[in-house]
């Protein structure tokens, strides 16, 4: 199988709880290496324009709302197939349909506040990595 990097974003409401490095010890564990790592406050236009593609959603304003509401992580996780393997990480989006032993089912508090965030293919890993990482801070 293939090296991926895919892009992780610890959300609002992990990092309120102090969850940042329960959630880092999940991602190791599964093999994953954080090869690049920031903690930031997202604008709103950062976070609009990041989630464009649910533009039309009907949660898409709470959602821009949540992810300003406080600091996330943003991550590159790089490993054999990154891509699939930190969704199985994750968890399904919605936590109750989660899987034990997952981010989202361990620590998320709904749909919407979910604890993480991961790229769902290889080019949008591409699009999202580079909408926050420069290339010289990525050392893998
Ligand atoms: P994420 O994987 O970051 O992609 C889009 C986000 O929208 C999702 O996680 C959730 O945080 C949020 N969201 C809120 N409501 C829904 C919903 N009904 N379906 C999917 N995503 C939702």
């Amino acid at each position: 199988m293939a090296i991926q990097r895919t892009l992780s974003i610890i959300k609002p409401d992990a990092t309120r709880r102090n969850l940042t490095g329960a959630i880092n010890a999940l991602i190791e564990e599964a093999g994953l290496r954080i090869v690049a790592q920031r903690r930031a406050q997202l604008s709103q236009k950062e976070a609009e324009t990041f989630y464009a593609v649910h533009k039309e959603r009907p949660f898409f304003q709470s959602l821009v709302g949540f992810m300003t509401s406080g600091p996330v992580v943003l991550q590159v996780l790089e490993g054999e197939d990154a891509i699939a393997k930190y969704r199985e990480v994750m968890g399904a989006t919605d936590p109750s349909k989660a899987a034990e032993g997952t981010i989202r089912k361990q620590f998320a508090e709904s749909i919407e506040a979910n604890s993480a965030h991961g790229s769902d293919s290889e080019e949008n890993a591409a699009v999202e990595i580079a909408y926050f990482f420069r290339g010289s801070e990525i050392v893998g």
